[in-house]
């Protein structure tokens, strides 16, 4: 039977019950994916016309209520359809695997925000923006975002403290110099894309910083001169982290503008940083953000929020990125 493949406007021809990812691979359709698990989000796509099999059982019907996207490496081909692929000029293929790490340095940025660095045995490959799990010991595993790049030789990532968190207080009080932990990934959807030539929306709420770090940092190692509009909000004014890293980057980036914006004016907030809510901010300062794209990374309710702002003043939704960080709170 065939798939048909959206923009390429190419057909290929499959067996039934032949796994999508597979059968792209197989016809050298170019697709991003990582993990093959169904957990990265890396491979996902939308069904245009005609019925899949998604999942174990699940299958998707085209004009219900169902999501039109789906994972490819988790979807068997049943009949024959038409799938549309996100970005072919954008592929990112860094197949998942798990690698040891040593703990380099467990920092103070804030009162509640720690920067956990590690040495890896070997180097992972991954795109600005994506994250990772880090297994610190069987019943201590996390998933967190790189801040740097995949060339740095260490790992850097930031972890807010949960008040009785039971991995956050693991990292906090037991993990020390020297401990080893496992590496794993990458994963998230929410990388750098690198052909786009246009406006730069980045969103960071409190450690979501941290993968936006990663992607202006990757923008400027690929010599992307793109304008960069970096909206960082916080809650209160000792929550605001990583400036001199905003600043070193703003010196080597010429087109990259930075917002603080803190949502609780209780307490002292620095010169030159902004009172409010970051979405409020984004909203008085631009209209229409045609042909931007925007990167939005922190808690759920920020990047929804964002998120429906920035599709309200234009952006498609396959062009905003968000892998939106839920913290578990044990
Ligand atoms: Fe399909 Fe990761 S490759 S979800």
């Amino acid at each position: 039977m065939e798939i048909h493949i959206r923009p390429l406007n190419r057909s290929i021809s499959v067996q039934s019950g032949a796994n999508l990812l597979e059968a792209l691979r197989d016809h050298q359709v170019p697709m991003s994916y990582s993990c093959m698990a169904g957990r990265c989000g890396t491979c996902r796509c939308k069904v245009v016309e005609g019925t899949v099999l998604a999942g174990s059982a699940d299958s998707f019907q085209p004009g219900g209520s169902g999501d039109p996207y789906v994972l490819a490496c988790q979807t068997f081909v049943t009949e024959p359809c038409t799938i549309e692929i996100p970005e072919p000029d954008e592929i990112v293929v860094h197949p998942a695997r798990a690698i040891k790490a040593s703990v380099v340095a467990i920092e103070d940025v804030t009162h509640d925000i720690k920067r956990l660095r590690l040495k890896p045995a070997k180097p992972l490959e991954f795109s600005p923006g994506q994250y990772a799990h880090l297994q610190f010991s069987p019943e201590h595993i996390r998933p967190y975002s790189m801040a740097g790049l995949c060339g740095d030789g260490e790992m850097e990532f930031h972890v807010r403290l949960v008040p009785q968190g039971r991995v956050t207080g693991f990292i906090a009080s037991t993990l020390k110099v020297g401990d080893a932990v496992r590496v794993s990934g990458p994963l998230g959807s929410a990388y750098l894309r690198r052909k786009h030539a246009g406006p730069m929306l980045c969103v960071a709420g409190g450690t979501g910083l941290a993968p936006i770090l990663s992607i202006v940092r990757g923008a400027l190692a690929e010599g992307m001169g793109n304008p960069i509009h970096l909206y960082f909000g916080v809650r209160s004014p000792r929550d605001v982290y990583g400036l001199e890293w905003l600043q070193d980057l703003k010196r080597d980036y010429v087109d990259l503008h930075v917002h603080v914006v803190v949502a609780s004016s209780n307490g002292q907030v620095q010169k030159g940083h902004r009172t409010g809510l970051v979405t409020e901010a984004i909203d008085a300062d631009w209209g229409a953000l045609k042909d931007w794209r925007a990167y939005l990374c922190g808690a759920p309710p920020m990047v929804e929020a964002a998120s429906l702002l920035v599709k309200r003043k234009g952006i498609a939704a396959e062009q905003i990125y968000a892998d939106a960080f839920y913290s578990s709170g044990t």
